[in-house]
């Protein structure tokens, strides 16, 4: 899908959102590949404590089967509670642990060609930077797992960045043509909401990643997160300026702090004027501890309390797991399999 489109649309979609959030079903997953940062805070995890808060439904996914390694898939749920996404009103839940939604995979995937599969730019670029020696079948298939992710519950939102289009496509071609298929109006087409969150840089002016030692995670300590922001990289120029072309690395510092205090990079650079990069650190430091003192207070809080985290996921799965059935069922019905 064109991006412009999907940008526009997107802006159509949050206008929408704005009047009434109520009819829209948010279906939202993070491929768990380490903590949570910053980075993640901004681009997405916000957005979907506020779309929560405005009254949406929200379903938080962690989609385990797309990691090929073992992790912890309950490293991402205690960020999730953190941060104020609330299990009474949004459904967090790992897709390995609910088996109707699994099961939608198979008519899915007789839906799907293997020419429009190899086609997916996204998994074409993912194979491209694989270290891995042969191409799975799951590689080239996860995108119609994806397809079952988000359409077990009928979401007609997704939040997800440009990469996701590709997956996004393929989920409503698979909506559209099983209505057509077995004549009978099941799936919703979903749409994309792209983010417009500005990219946050790491503390070195790269990308954030755990990998590269520039990120500051969600779980960091106060502490921890001064010296991450004292050792991040700047100029010689004494004039704080927001202009990312030229300064990336002071320009990264005063976005960091800008997403922060929710203010705009430009007024925030105009406050520090000629104040150096000592002054620029030392208000990143306090906004960015600022927004994560409740977030960590709420962690301490779960610490205390080992059973909570594992109770939410339990929960969490049987309420997925009781809609996918529903679904299923539906699914059962319209190609003729009740038995
Ligand atoms: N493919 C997504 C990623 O790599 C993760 C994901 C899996 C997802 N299923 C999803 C995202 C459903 C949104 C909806 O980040």
């Amino acid at each position: 899908m064109n991006t412009e489109l999907a940008v526009r649309r997107s802006a159509e979609l949050e206008a929408l959102i704005g009047q009434d959030a109520a009819p829209f079903r948010i279906l939202t997953g993070d491929r768990p590949t380490g903590p949570l940062h910053l980075g993640h805070y901004f681009g997405t995890l916000q957005n979907r404590v506020r779309l929560q808060d405005l009254g949406a439904e929200v379903f938080v996914l962690i989609p385990d089967y797309q990691v090929l390694t073992d992790r912890d898939t309950a490293e991402h749920l205690d960020d999730y509670l953190a941060i104020g996404l609330d299990p009474a009103r949004t459904v967090i839940f790992a897709h390995s642990a609910v088996p109707a939604l699994n099961q939608l995979l198979l008519p899915f995937l007789s839906l799907v060609s293997v020419a429009e599969l190899r086609r997916n730019p996204t998994v074409k670029d993912e194979i491209a930077h694989s270290r891995q020696q042969a191409v799975s079948g799951l590689m080239l298939t996860y995108p119609v797992h994806q397809a079952a992710d988000i359409l077990f519950c009928k979401a007609n939102l997704v939040p997800v960045g440009q990469d996701q289009l590709p997956h996004l496509e393929i989920t409503r071609l698979v909506a559209r043509r099983f209505n057509s298929r077995y004549g009978a109006a099941v799936f919703p087409e979903p749409d994309a909401l792209l983010s417009s969150a500005p990219l946050l840089l790491g503390t070195d002016g790269t990308k954030m990643s755990k990998s590269r030692g520039n990120a500051i995670a969600l779980a960091a300590s106060a502490d921890e997160t001064a010296r991450l922001i004292r050792g991040a990289k700047t100029d010689a120029e004494r004039y704080i300026s927001y202009d990312p072309q030229r300064r990336p690395e002071v320009s990264n510092l005063v976005l960091l702090a800008a997403l922060a205090l929710g203010r705009s990079p430009y007024d925030v650079a105009a406050d520090l004027g000629t104040g150096g990069a000592a002054a620029l650190k030392d208000t990143v430091t306090m906004a960015v501890n600022e927004l994560l003192a409740p977030v960590r207070a709420r962690r301490a809080e779960y610490a205390r309390d080992l059973g909570y985290v594992r109770r939410v996921l339990r929960e969490g799965n049987q309420r997925a797991e009781a809609i996918a059935g529903a679904t299923l069922d539906e699914v059962r019905t319209a190609m003729g399999m009740r038995y």
